[in-house]
């Protein structure tokens, strides 16, 4: 049950013999389960197989990593690219409705964004949820080696991506764009991104070709008009960092969200994640609490607050109870005085 699909098809073979007088029926339905499921033999499970991966000629290291299925990070959006993902999966789980109106789902998408915000893990989601091998290639490493090997590198990925359903990641898609610094090569750069916009134009529907950058103004216009879709990942409002980090402060009761989000605000994911799991890590080591600590490291990042920022906290963090008028104060570096007011002022709006 655990990803092991072998496992499985021997419980359910063992079931289909031991139903086979008793419930003629489930018996069979049994039996035809087991006949459309994956066998060795079928190219998905040889997709993603570390045998079968392509290999750089010179080193012989694989081009690509298969990430293996498996329960996924949660992955946290805005409404607008949840939508546009969910729209992506939807096509590519129905092609049969969509051929019949003469349509192919979209083959390629383009996602930018700064760093941390989730464009590899929205890849790692979609395979998921198509139940697709997702095969990273990272262009940024593949791109280090000489160029004129590059190109055959990446042709052998994408062949390869190509032969069975498969997500293909492209990440770090700019460093293509990006390397212009020896001009001797400026020619077998123009091949490569010939070939890599070809690819992208070519491209079956049956896998899904997917690219990641955060230098989205780095490429070109003609990169951009060549994929089906863009999708903008932006950086998390405080609705999503407040979703996000229920995940990340795992089952210790977080007192006080407002908090976290009014100090993290501006962060990517990756970094709110960073923040909270360091503070989860130093609690497990000490006698502290989980929450007494971030709010230490959370005072640092006070220092690049303004005043009015940092008596918000303070606010939050007396009215749930969480500290004293005198802690806050000491806390956020706001006169007790101050807080009192605004807290008086905000009752008095209240009533
Ligand atoms: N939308 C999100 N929801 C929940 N967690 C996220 C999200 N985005 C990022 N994270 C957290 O940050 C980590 C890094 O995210 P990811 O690799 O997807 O970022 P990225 O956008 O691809 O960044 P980069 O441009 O640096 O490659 C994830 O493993 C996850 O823990
Ligand atoms: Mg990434």
């Amino acid at each position: 049950m655990a990803g092991r699909a072998q496992d499985v098809q021997t419980l359910v073979q063992r079931m289909a013999r031991r139903y086979q007088r008793t419930n003629a029926s489930l018996g069979d339905s049994l039996r035809e389960l087991l006949r459309s499921a994956p066998t060795a033999q079928t190219p998905l499970r040889g997709v993603g197989n570390a045998a079968s991966l392509p290999l750089d000629s010179d080193s012989r290291l694989p081009l690509i990593r298969a990430e293996q299925l498996g329960p996924s990070v949660p992955l946290v959006l805005t409404p607008s690219v949840r939508a546009v993902l969910e729209q992506l999966r939807d096509e590519h789980r129905n092609t049969d409705r969509l051929a019949r109106q003469g349509l192919t789902p979209s083959r390629t998408g383009l996602f930018t964004g700064p760093p941390g915000v989730g464009k590899t893990l929205a890849a790692r989601w979609l395979a998921d949820e198509l139940k697709l091998p997702l095969l990273v290639l990272d262009l940024s490493s593949v791109m280090s080696s000489y160029l004129g090997r590059t190109g055959s590198n990446i042709r052998k990925v994408l062949d390869y991506a190509k032969s069975s359903p498969s997500v293909l990641l492209l990440d770090e898609l700019d460093t293509v764009a990006k390397r212009r610094d020896d001009m001797a090569e400026v020619g077998e750069l123009k091949r490569l991104v010939t070939v890599l916009l070809q690819e992208i134009d070519d491209w079956p529907a049956s896998s899904l070709l997917l690219a990641a950058t955060n230098h989205a103004d780095l490429l070109d216009p003609a990169v951009w008009r060549r994929f089906d879709l863009a999708v903008k990942f932006p950086l998390p409002g405080p609705v999503e960092l407040e979703e996000a980090l229920l995940h990340y402060c795992g089952n210790e009761a977080l007192r006080n969200t407002a908090f976290l989000v009014r100090i993290l605000k501006g962060s990517s994911f990756a970094d709110a994640e960073r923040f909270v799991m360091t503070a989860r890590r130093k609690a497990a080591l000490s006698n502290e609490h989980t929450f007494d600590i971030l709010l230490s490291m959370g005072q640092e990042r006070m220092t690049q607050m303004n005043h009015a920022e940092r008596l918000q906290v303070a606010l939050d963090l007396v009215q749930d109870g969480s500290l004293s008028q005198r802690g806050a104060s000491e806390l956020t570096g706001v006169s007790r005085d101050t807080i009192r007011r605004k807290q008086r002022a905000d009752q008095e709006q209240h009533a």
